[in-house]
């Protein structure tokens, strides 16, 4: 099949043309080991060995000291994890490939043991009851402090800071954090978001600190160089829980970002089956298409022949694949070859240092060695 293949197809986002549809879903790896929380070598290595993916998307990083809610996870609020971020960038950019960062605040999914002591911020002081994966290990949430309309306001200015930030650190774009249970999404549900204030009660309340976030984004880069990523239909992960709005808030939302020119929309189809779950869509890239205007990016466990499908189909314009780019650095240039892939060892997701992160070979490299 070779290079005739959708996925290997390039594609133009924004002014950027990128040279396939195989883009690099964020993950998040702990890998930033040190008290800054700065990205640093092997940050460069590793997004560096990926760089032939059309678009990569970095791991979460949180926007600010408030927004961490994850051990070594880096961040894009401090000048020096700016530096360490524009050798990632310089890096990927030597090899002619495209990287965004990913602006991350977890909310509840946080543990005082990150703030001094001080609750983790969210919507609504509702405990999300699941883990929190703090220095001292595995711990349970607590209930989270209900954010005041100061603390809102400082929020949304520390994603444009963030977005600011990851400009001046030489990133090609960012992408919003609004899923898999974090903060903005907290916001979206219902089960989360019990505010009575203009953040809460009605869909367009709970949907509002997104638009807000994107408006004072786009005061300091480009519209068309944002992307938005939401997982409509989570549920029973991250403390997510659907409810009958739920369906309707992300018409709502996916509706409304048709009124921005952004980089793009990331999808995830359903993390579990929830074909018998009356408030939860089964099939997202089949509903949105439709919906959406802009490109629209999907994932969740796509391969090779998935992945050329749902762009042949028309269902997508590109694919980000996770775990697939854990163990195949060079994913395309696989897919290109029609070669073997490699296992993920799940063991060293998170663990620090060099090990499953940077050691992964090159196809060229497994043909040799
Ligand atoms: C190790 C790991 C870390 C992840 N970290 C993030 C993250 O920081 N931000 C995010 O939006 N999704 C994160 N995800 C979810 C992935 O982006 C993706 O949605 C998920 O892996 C499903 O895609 P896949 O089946 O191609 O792996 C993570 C997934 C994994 C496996």
């Amino acid at each position: 099949m070779s290079k005739n293949q959708a996925l290997l197809k390039p594609i133009t986002v924004g002014n950027l043309n990128l040279s396939n549809r195989v883009w690099m879903a964020p993950m998040t790896r702990s890998r930033a080991a040190n008290p800054e929380n700065k990205p640093f070598e092997i940050h460069a290595e590793y997004y560096k060995q990926r760089a032939s993916s059309g678009l990569i998307i970095t791991e979460g990083s949180q926007i600010s000291k408030r927004g961490v809610g994850y051990i070594n996870t880096p961040g894009i609020y401090s000048q020096e994890q700016i530096e360490g971020w524009k050798e990632v960038t310089k890096a990927v950019h030597e090899e002619n490939g495209h990287i965004f960062i990913q602006l991350w605040h977890v909310g509840r999914i946080s543990h005082p043991d990150f703030h001094n002591g001080d609750l983790p911020l969210a919507p609504s002081a509702i405990n999300p009851n699941v883990k929190s994966y703090t220095p001292e290990g595995f711990k349970e949430t607590v209930t989270p402090k209900a954010m005041s309309l100061e603390e809102i306001k400082q929020t949304i200015e520390d994603f444009k800071n963030g977005a600011k930030n990851a400009m001046e650190a030489g990133f090609d774009g960012i992408e919003i954090h609004s899923s898999n249970g974090y903060l903005l999404h907290q916001f979206f549900n219902g089960t989360s978001n019990v505010r009575t204030d203009e953040y809460g009660g009605s869909i367009e309340n709970r949907a509002k600190i997104l638009f807000e976030v994107i408006n004072a984004i786009k005061e300091v880069m480009p519209e068309n160089k944002i992307g938005v990523r939401l997982n409509p239909s989570l549920n029973g992960v991250f403390g997510m829980k659907a409810d009958e709005e739920t369906i309707p808030t992300f018409d709502y939302i996916i509706n409304k970002l048709n009124e921005y020119d952004l980089a793009y929309l990331h999808l995830s189809e359903p993390f579990t089956d929830v074909s018998d779950n009356p408030y939860l869509e089964s099939h997202i890239a089949k509903r949105y298409r439709p919906i959406y205007k802009g490109t629209l990016v999907i994932n969740n466990q796509f391969d090779q022949e998935k992945g050329n499908k749902i762009i042949e189909e028309g269902l997508a314009d590109a694919v980000a694949f996770g775990k697939l780019y854990i163990s195949n650095p060079d994913l395309p240039v696989r897919f290109e070859n029609n070669a073997q892939l490699a296992e993920w060892d799940q063991n060293t997701f998170y663990t620090p240092g060099e090990k499953g992160y940077t050691d992964y070979p090159l196809l060229e490299e497994s043909i040799v060695g």
